[in-house]
Formats: C-alpha cells, structure tokens, sequence
C-alpha cells in the first residue's frame, strides 16, 4: 500500500506504532486472480487456505466468505477455523501432529491428510470404534527436483505406501479417496508439473475408482512486489503460468470422466496469498554510530516482519518525519531486541531522520503468528478497505502476556 505521514499519524494516534495493515481488497484481487486462472482450465479447483501463514481470523473470514477451504495442522488451528464458522467438511487436517480433535473431525466428514503409518492405525482405530466410514488422503512424500529430502508424508518409494494403502483398503470402514503433497522451497514451474505428473500417477496406481480429491499444496511464487523482483534469479511464474502445469494437465487426465465424478483439485496457498498484503509501519526511535557503522534504531523486530526477512530484503519506503535527517550510506536499520543479529534491513542508503516512519512490505506470511513475547508483546493489526481502518487484532499488553503465568 502507498501510505502518506498523514494517514500514518492517524495510524499512529489510533491504533498505535508499529502496526501491521492489510489492504483488503488487494487480497481479494489476488485471491480472485489464482482461482479464476486455475479454474478457466479445471473448474473443479478450490482454494484451502494455509492458517498456519496467517491465521488472523479476518483474514480467515474473508477467505471463508470468498468460498475458500481452511487447510490446519493442529487443533489450534482446527478450532480458529471451527469458531470463524467452518464446518469440518471445508476444513483440511494435515501435518505430522494431528491432535484429539482429529477423531471428532474424522466423525463430522472433515477432509484428512494422513502423514504417518501409525496416524493410519489411529484413524483405522477410530472407524472401528464408531463403525462409520471414512474417507482419507495420504501425504505422499516424493522428489520433484529439490535438494532435500522432506520429512513430510508417506515414502513412495518404500513398502509404506503399499502398506498404508493396504491397511486402509483391508478396514471395511476405511476408504483412500485423496492423495496430497507440498514440498516446501520448489517454488518453480519444474517442481509444480512434477508434483502433478507424479500425483496423477500415484492416484491412478492406489486409489481404486476417480479420486474424490487431489490436493498438490502450495508453495508458489505469489504475487511478488516489483521491487523484490531483482533479488531473485529465475523468472517469476504467473499463476496461468502454474494452471498450465496443474490444473491444465490435471484436466487433460480427467477428460473423460463425468463432470460430477472429477476430483476436486486444491492448492493451499498461504504466503501465496497474503505475503504482499500486508505492510508493518514502524518508527526510527534513534540513530547511533559504533566505530563508522551508522545504526538506525526500530521500534520493531525481525521478530514482527517474519520468517521471509531472513532471506530476502524486504521492500521499505521512508517516510519523512524529521526535522533533522542525513544522507546516510549503508546504515544499519537494526531491531529494539537485545539480540545482535535483529537486523530487519542491513545496508540502507538515503535520506533518514530520528522519527521517520518505515514501512516494510511483504510481512503477510508467518509474521504475526511467529511473534514469540520476547521483550516486547505484539503490536495492534489493521485492515484497510474503501480506504477506512479497522481493527484486525489489538495491541497486546505486559497483562496479556503475564495472563498465563502464576503471579
Ligand atoms: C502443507 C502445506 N500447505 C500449504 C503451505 C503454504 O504454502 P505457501 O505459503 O507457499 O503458499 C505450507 C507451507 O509450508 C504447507 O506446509
């Protein structure tokens, strides 16, 4: 979003400095722009949206309204989705720790990913018990290219695949309709045609009529702002590049099955969806140099501007606030932690005063939900729509943080 010091004052006077700001309609544009792409070639495609990126519950909730899935990997997250309204069948369960709220969600049709040979016993345990039968997916654990091997799902390449399969299909209970993988940091088109091949394979080898679903996680590009463009060596896929290598071919497989008996094909887009649109304003509180090294003073953390800030440098824009600023080469804008390497932008050449504001773009993806209370509590978010601002999440306080402990 574009910000202005007056709209950053009211920010400021209202909700308090830093703070994270959504811009609404810009995540709905996008979020409209991945569907339409996917499902000019694959109708039946949906979107589950990954909470674990972002679970803020306006978010969650604009994603509901829109008709999007919630995609969880625990019972925290299973029950954010279930208080924002979701019933368990537009919820997927996955990940390798599934708690006791698996069994109520297996109970009420709730989509399930198994990742692990003693999750089937477990599920197999509770279809006998209740003598009701289950769907399942299996998490499949394959190469696409990537230079590690996940720890995620069942190898395919060992006997657990046959034996995970055999298990399910030997349980009169139990039935495998979906199959499922994301393999993390294989965000190009390579790895996305080779997930699709690779799963339209294994479908086709152990599930015995048209799956009910496919699922082929997330992990794309995004929407990537044109000033972090530079900092990356490939070529930025669209997401009609993606449908061509998904659901295009997932089409072609399933030509001829009736409409009606296509699998759904989902993707779970996190960062995918809400990395560019959110912004953290934050303040310069004071400017020092330590042996020719300017350092410039946050009133924020790495800790606030998430996991992707270690790895990319983040978009800023300065905005000027100070009566007194210099021209500064390679000045440090370090965090207000205790810890040396809070550096949320290293390097910055320009124009900086005491008190100007910054704002980081690009902060909508494991930024507010991997904030630990490490010397500071977490600051208030915002959401922006037809230019007025509400409250998304309050600023947090020393009580908040101490609710948990014995005084
Ligand atoms: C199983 C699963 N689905 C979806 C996602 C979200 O992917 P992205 O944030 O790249 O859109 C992740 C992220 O790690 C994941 O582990």
């Amino acid at each position: 979003m574009v910000f202005d010091k007056d709209t950053i004052e009211e920010i400021k006077r209202m909700y308090g400095l830093p703070c994270y700001v959504f811009d609404e309609s810009a995540f709905c544009l996008n979020y409209n722009h991945l569907l339409s792409a996917m499902r000019s070639r694959y109708p039946k495609y949906e979107i589950a949206y990954s909470y674990k990126t972002n679970y803020a519950p306006a978010i969650c909730s604009i994603v509901k309204k829109m008709g999007g899935y919630a995609e969880v990997v625990s019972d925290m997250e299973h029950d954010i989705a279930e208080k924002i309204g979701y019933q368990c069948k537009h919820i997927i369960y996955n990940g390798p720790f599934k708690g006791h709220k698996l069994k109520t969600h297996l109970l009420n049709d709730g989509i399930v990913n198994i990742d692990n040979l003693e999750e089937v016993d477990r599920i197999i345990a509770i279809a006998e018990q209740y003598k009701k039968e289950l769907k399942l997916g299996i998490r499949v654990n394959i190469q696409v290219g990537q230079s590690f091997v996940s720890r995620f799902g069942i190898d395919i390449d060992s006997s657990d695949i046959c034996e995970a399969v055999n298990r399910i299909n030997k349980c009169i209970y139990t039935k495998l309709v979906g199959l499922h993988c994301h393999i993390g940091r294989s965000r190009g088109l390579d790895a996305w045609k080779s997930r699709t091949i690779q799963i339209l394979k294994l479908a086709d080898q152990y599930i015995k009529d048209i799956p009910e679903y496919l699922d082929l996680g997330s992990g794309m590009f995004g929407d990537i702002a044109p000033d972090m463009l530079e900092q990356f060596s490939t070529n930025i896929p669209s997401y009609e590049d993606y449908a061509e290598v998904t659901a295009l071919i997932v089409n072609d497989h399933y030509k001829s099955v009736p409409k009606e008996k296509k699998p759904v094909l989902f993707t779970e887009p996190g960062t995918t969806l809400d990395n560019r649109y959110i912004d953290l304003i934050a303040q310069i509180h004071s400017i020092k140099t330590i042996k020719n090294k300017d350092l410039a003073i946050l009133n924020c953390s790495v800790h606030n501007l998430g996991d992707v800030s270690g790895s990319v440098k983040l978009p800023i824009k300065v905005i000027e606030n100070s009566v007194i600023r210099s021209d500064y080469q390679q000045i440090d804008l370090v965090g207000y932690t205790c810890l040396e390497r809070d550096v949320p932008y290293q390097d910055f050449s320009g124009k900086l005063g005491k008190d100007d504001y910054v704002v980081f773009g690009n902060v909508g993806g494991y930024s507010n939900v991997d904030k630990p209370p490490f010397i500071l509590p977490q600051c208030a978010m915002i959401g922006v729509c037809d230019r007025k601002t509400y409250l998304i999440k309050r600023k947090e306080t020393t009580d908040d943080i101490l609710d948990t402990y014995i005084l």
